[in-house]
C-alpha cells in the first residue's frame, strides 16, 4: 500500500502545482477531498486489533517432529487463514457481488482519533465513486516515470544522505529521523516536483517529528487529541515556501495556498506507508541478515536499471523481500456488514508463516521469489488486492522503496561505519526480526568509522 497512496499523491501534485491550481479550483478541491479519504484509510490502519479475530493469532511453528498429516494439517489451516484474510481485503467477505459504492463505504470507515490528531474532516466523499474513479486515474497516471525521473530521485536520495553524513556522521545518525526526512524529501520532489535544494531540512524535521508525535498521541489519549498548532505553522511554512518556488518557474503563484490540513492530507498517506519499510529493509539487508554476499550484485545497477524491466527485476526482489517482512501495513480493516467490530486481516502474519513459507519465513531472503509456490503467491499481498489494490503495486512501490533502501545502503554503508541499536537485544546479533512499531527504532544510528 505503501505506494497506493504515493500514486495519488504523486498525481495530486503534479496536477495541482503545474496544471491546475490556477484554473480549475474545482477540481483542486475534489482531488483534496480524495486525499483526505485516503489518509482516513491509512488512519484505519493503526486502529485497535480485534483479539477476538482468528487472523492475529499466529500459527505455530512447525516442530522437527511432525509428521507429514501433521504438516499437511498445518498447512491447510494456514491455507484457511490466508483465504480469511483476502476475503477480507478483496471486500467478498460482504457478499458475492459488492458494488463499488458499498466496497468504498465498507473501506470508508474513519478512524476518529487521527481525524481529531490532524484535523482532517472524514465526513467529505469518503464514498464518492466519481471521486474515487478520478482519483484512481490521475494516480495511475502520476506513477510513470520515466528512467531519467529515477536517476533523477536516486540523485536526491544521495545528495540528502550526503549531507546528513557530513553534518552528522561522526557524532552519530539518528537513522529514524534521517530516514523520515529522506522519504519526505524525495516524496516532496516525486510528487509536487519542488527543487530539493530549497527544502529547508530542519523544517522538515520538525514536521516529521510532529506527524510522529500526533500519532502516538493519539494512540494514547483516543479521541482526545488535539491538532497540533505548531505541526499546523510548520506546514504552512513549508507549503509557502513552496509555492513561491513554483510560483517563480511558471509566473503562476496567485491562488495557489493549500490549507496546512489539506497539505498534510497529501503528502502523509505515501509518507507514513514508506518510511519504515525503507528503514527496516535497510537495516536488514545491510546489517542484520545472515547472507549478505548477494546484496551488492543484486543491486549493482541501481539506479540506471530502475524503470527497465529486462534489468530491474533482481535488483526489485530487495523490495519485494522487505515487504514481505515489513508490509506497510501490518493489517487492512474493514467494516462489519452488519453491527460488529471491524474486520481485520493479519497481512504481517500472511506474510511470515512458517507453514507458507518455511523454516526460514523469518530471514531476510529476496531469492524466495526467484521461484514461489502458489500457497506462496496466495499469502502475498503488501499492497492489496482486487480492485482496491494500490495503484503502485505495477513497480512504482517497489522502485520506490529499492531506489531509497539502495541510497541508504551506499550512502551510510557498512564500510564505512557501524550500526548502533543502543539495545541488547538486537546488537550485534545476525538474523534477527525487527521491531516495527513507530517509537521502537528511536535510538537506531549509523556512526562514522575512520577507515
Ligand atoms: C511550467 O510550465 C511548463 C509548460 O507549461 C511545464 O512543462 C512545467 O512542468 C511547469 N513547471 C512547473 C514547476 O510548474
Ligand atoms: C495502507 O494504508 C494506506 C494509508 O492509509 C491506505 O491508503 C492503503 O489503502 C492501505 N493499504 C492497503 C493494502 O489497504
Ligand atoms: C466536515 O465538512 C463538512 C462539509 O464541508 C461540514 O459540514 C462538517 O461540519 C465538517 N465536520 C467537521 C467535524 O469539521
Ligand atoms: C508513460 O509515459 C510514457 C512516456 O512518457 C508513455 O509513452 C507511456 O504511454 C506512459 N504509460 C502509461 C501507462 O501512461
Ligand atoms: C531509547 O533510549 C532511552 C534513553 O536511554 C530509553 O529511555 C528508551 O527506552 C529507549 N527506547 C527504546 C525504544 O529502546
Amino acid at each position: 500500500m505503501l505506494i497506493a497512496l504515493l500514486a495519488p499523491f504523486s498525481l495530486l501534485i503534479a496536477y495541482v502545482l503545474h496544471h491546475v491550481l490556477s484554473h480549475q479550483t474545482l477540481l483542486l478541491k475534489q482531488i483534496f477531498s480524495q486525499t483526505i479519504f485516503n489518509t482516513i484509510q491509512l488512519a484505519r490502519l493503526i486502529g485497535p486489533l480485534d483479539p477476538y479475530d482468528p487472523l492475529t493469532v499466529p500459527d505455530q511453528v512447525i516442530p522437527d517432529s511432525n509428521s507429514a498429516s501433521e504438516i499437511s494439517e498445518a498447512q491447510a489451516r494456514a491455507n484457511q487463514r490466508i483465504d480469511d484474510a483476502r476475503s477480507i481485503i478483496d471486500f467478498s467477505y460482504a457478499g458475492p457481488k459488492i458494488e463499488l459504492e458499498d466496497r468504498l463505504r465498507l473501506r470508508a470507515l474513519a478512524n476518529s482519533r487521527l481525524v481529531a490528531a490532524f484535523g482532517i474532516n472524514t465526513s467529505l466523499t469518503s464514498s464518492s465513486v466519481s471521486v474515487h474513479k478520478k482519483f484512481r486515474k490521475l494516480a495511475s497516471a502520476s506513477i510513470n516515470k520515466s528512467r531519467a525521473d529515477w536517476q533523477k530521485l536516486y540523485g536526491v536520495c544521495m545528495d540528502f544522505l550526503q549531507r546528513e553524513k557530513a553534518r552528522y556522521g561522526r557524532t552519530g545518525i539518528g537513522l529514524a529521523e534521517c530516514v523520515r526526512c529522506l522519504c519526505f524529501v524525495v516524496v516532496l520532489v516525486s510528487q509536487f516536483g519542488v527543487d530539493d535544494k530549497k527544502v529547508d531540512k530542519n523544517l522538515v524535521k520538525r514536521i516529521t517529528d510532529g506527524i510522529n508525535a500526533q500519532w502516538l498521541k493519539s494512540k494514547e489519549d483516543g479521541e482526545a487529541v488535539k491538532t497540533s498548532d505548531s505541526l499546523n505553522h510548520d506546514l504552512g511554512m513549508l507549503f509557502g515556501n513552496l509555492k513561491t518556488s513554483v510560483a517563480e518557474e511558471n509566473g503562476t503563484g496567485k491562488d495557489t495556498s493549500i490549507d496546512p490540513s489539506e497539505a498534510l492530507g497529501l503528502i502523509m498517506p505515501q509518507y507514513e506507508t514508506l518510511w519504515r519499510v525503507v528503514l527496516l529493509t535497510y537495516v536488514t539487508a545491510y546489517y542484520t541478515q545472515y547472507d549478505k554476499r548477494s546484496l551488492k550484485k543484486r543491486v549493482k545497477d541501481i539506479p540506471s536499471c530502475l524503470g527497465n524491466a529486462a534489468t530491474e527485476k533482481e535488483a526489485l526482489k530487495l523490495a519485494t523481500e522487505g515487504l514481505r517482512l515489513y508490509p506497510s501495513n501490518n493489517s487492512i480493516y474493514r467494516a462489519a456488514t452488519g453491527p460488529g467490530p471491524l474486520k481485520s486481516a493479519d497481512v504481517q502474519a500472511c506474510h511470515r508463516d512458517f507453514n507458507v513459507w518455511g523454516r526460514d519465513a523469518l530471514e531476510f531472503r529476496p531469492e524466495r521469489f526467484d521461484n514461489l509456490t502458489p500457497l506462496q503467491e496466495k499469502a502475498y499481498f503488501p499492497f492489496s488486492l482486487g480492485s482496491h489494490k494500490c495503484p503502485a503495486f505495477g513497480g512504482f512501490g517497489n522502485r520506490m522503496v529499492t531506489m531509497l533502501v539502495v541510497s541508504m545502503g551506499r550512502a551510510l554503508s557498512p564500510e564505512t561505519g557501524k550500526l548502533n541499536f543502543e539495545d541488547a537485544q538486537l546488537d550485534n546479533r545476525v538474523g534477527i526480526i525487527l521491531p516495527t512499531g513507530r517509537d521502537e527504532m528511536e535510538n537506531w544510528s549509523w556512526d562514522m568509522v575512520r577507515v
